[in-house]
């Protein structure tokens, strides 16, 4: 194949960092499969809407089918947000043998495992590196890099909304409703932004790292989560007074044969990495028997740190479709089984 063709799902902020970033690094994106790429449709909920974005050559349609069902498209990239009607149009683009990359933490939390399975049935490719810490390939970092180890631990501040309301509560001493309204401004955090600061957010991300690290089905239902709406900044100088900062920490380790993961808000000593990752930062610490300690850190959202990902995601599929192979790893449960029979 001389070029491969895209359609997009979405023209958001990210959408709009995925179309920059396949525009303007055109030439390194040859360099590293051997042929082209391009966007030929986007799906956009009004198409007469004015944008900042260049869209040559790129038709815009309200009609999902029109991208689900053309042939000419190899891949589709879902940035358009929402579970419900999104994971249908995933379903159909692997039936109609689609491969998909999407930024979607909500449906993989929700459906990844269903989702995974309906690639890997119709031979097509699924990756999802920016539904976890945006920028930062951590999901890579767990499923490749440290594919040989046995992990023991992952914790991680993966809401970049709530560490920025921490960190000012913390070095700033305001208060937790003033630094929420600002995140809002300057367009951290969401119009609602009530998913982060519960906690859900963070407890998404968490059951995707955790699935993925331990090779074990981690559901959402059995995540523990507590937000961060009652902290206040009496607590964050207490805190600082014993030597220890504040941070919301998802946390996910074997515990009885089973994985445990909780999402709370905990204290912990000044010297640890996790404890100096500050503002909108996210950061990922990752335990293994072999390797000891990693850490992985950045932009945890953000239009092009986000599309980064996406289009990293986009640049394995076309290597695997120019090699003629599908790079989808097989279905969760048959590692369930060699972990099992690992720990009997
Ligand atoms: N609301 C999310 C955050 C955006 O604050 O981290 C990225 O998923």
């Amino acid at each position: 194949k001389r070029e491969i063709v895209v359609g997009l799902l979405g023209l958001g902020t990210v959408g709009s960092g995925v179309v920059e970033i396949i525009h303007n690094h055109q030439r390194e994106l040859e360099h590293q499969v051997g042929c082209s790429v391009k966007i030929s449709k986007v799906l956009v909920q009004n198409k007469d809407k004015k944008r900042d974005v260049s869209l040559d050559d790129i038709y815009l349609t309200e009609q999902a089918e029109e991208i689900l069902e053309d042939p000419e498209i190899d891949v589709i990239v879902e940035v358009m947000g929402g579970t419900h009607e999104t994971r249908d149009y995933l379903l159909s683009a692997f039936q109609n043998k689609k491969h998909v990359v999407t930024a979607n933490k909500d449906l993989m939390a929700l459906y990844g495992r269903e989702l995974i399975n309906a690639a890997t049935e119709n031979g097509c490719d699924l990756f999802f590196e920016a539904s976890v810490a945006g920028g930062i390939p951590v999901i890579r970092g767990i499923r490749d890099g440290l594919a040989s180890d046995r992990l023991t631990k992952i914790m991680g501040i993966v809401n970049g909304t709530t560490n920025y309301i921490l960190t000012k509560m913390d070095q700033e001493g305001r208060d937790y409703e003033e630094v929420l309204k600002e995140a809002q401004e300057l367009g951290f955090a969401e119009s609602d932004p009530t998913a982060d600061v519960e906690g859900l957010d963070a407890a998404r991300k968490m059951v995707i790292l955790a699935s993925l690290g331990f090779s074990m089905n981690v559901n959402l239902e059995d995540v523990v989560v507590r937000g961060i709406t009652t902290v206040t900044t009496e607590d964050m100088e207490y805190c600082r007074q014993l030597g220890y900062t504040l941070k919301l920490i998802g946390l996910a380790k074997r515990k009885d044969g089973r994985i445990e993961v909780t999402v709370q808000p905990m204290l912990l000593p000044n010297n640890h990495p996790l404890a100096s990752i500050h503002d909108e930062f996210n950061a990922v610490y990752v335990y293994g028997e072999a390797v000891g300690e990693t850490m992985f850190y950045g932009p945890g959202a953000g239009s092009l740190p986000t599309a980064t990902a996406i289009v990293s995601d986009l640049v394995t599929v076309m290597k695997n479709i120019r090699l003629d192979v599908t790079g989808q790893f097989p279905p969760t449960a048959l590692h369930e089984k060699v972990l099992k029979s690992d720990e009997e």
